[in-house]
């Protein structure tokens, strides 16, 4: 039988973003069925194969979106998002394949979980964008969006830490906004897209919190300082309020987590 390693390897190392979708939930389907066999017997990649397009650019060199309201302006909302998802499949496997013999079935299964729903993610922000006339793949995309992984590659608690609870967390505060401003607009397939995403992606910053409240127990620390020091040393960026306090309630992150580290 093939190893859960090699499965969530091979899906990695696929480029093709369709081809990505798939080999992704079909590791997620094939390890619930118990046809993966919990062997770890291979690395990780140190970067996941990307398609050629789209062209990946530094954060500061991404073109204006144009007004908001316009055609162009909507395309490059959704194609941002499509982006994010499609690295989060990525994020996801990683953090599976990566930790998961250390961390035990469970955590494998949750990230597994949160693969196959990061795929979905992106089939469904893809097929918003072929009906707007575009695709996946048309405009740039971000090229820093690895990064907190690859810093992080060496400690799961600095990969939680940073990942879920601090990356995931944040689309829970601005998705919002966002299905707001697409309800407004009269875009219900979108706020559709968009509704569902905030569910699941409360679910994994759950996993997340889940997990990491694990490893502080392992280290004999309290989890709050843990969290803290490890986002300051491995996040550069800034924990930017207004916080979603409810949606980061549901998935276990707490007011006591993240209120210093944001001041
Ligand atoms: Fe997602
Ligand atoms: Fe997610």
């Amino acid at each position: 039988m093939e190893s859960v390693a090699t499965a969530i390897r091979a899906a990695l190392l696929t480029a093709d973003p369709r081809a990505k979708c798939f080999a992704a939930r079909g590791t997620a389907r094939r390890w619930r069925k118990g046809e993966l066999v919990w062997r770890f017997d291979v690395d990780m990649p140190d970067q996941p194969a990307r398609p050629e397009r789209p062209e990946l650019l530094a954060p500061n060199h991404m073109p204006k979106r144009g007004k908001f309201g316009s055609e162009r302006a909507r395309i490059a909302l959704w194609h941002s998002l499509a982006h994010i998802e499609f690295v989060a499949i990525d994020l996801a496997l990683d953090m599976a394949g990566r930790f998961g013999e250390a961390m035990g079935t469970e955590f494998v299964s949750d990230f597994l979980y949160v693969a196959a729903d990061e795929a979905m993610h992106f089939a469904l922000l893809a097929r918003k964008l072929r009906s707007l006339g575009s695709d996946y793949g048309a405009l740039p995309a971000h090229g820093g969006l690895w990064e907190a992984a690859h810093s992080t590659r060496h400690d799961v608690a600095a990969r939680l830490a940073v990942v879920p609870m601090v990356l995931e967390a944040r689309g829970l505060d601005v998705t919002p906004v966002t299905l707001e401003r697409v309800t407004a607009a009269g875009d219900h397939s979108g706020a559709r897209i968009l509704s569902r995403i905030l569910d699941d992606e409360i679910r994994h910053v759950g996993f997340g919190t889940k997990h990491f409240l694990e490893c502080a127990k392992k280290a004999g620390k309290p989890a709050d300082s843990m969290w803290k020091d490890l986002v300051r040393e491995h996040f550069r960026g800034a924990l930017k309020p207004p916080f979603n306090d409810s949606a980061r309630l549901a998935a276990g992150l707490s007011r006591e987590f993240y209120e210093e580290v944001a001041l």
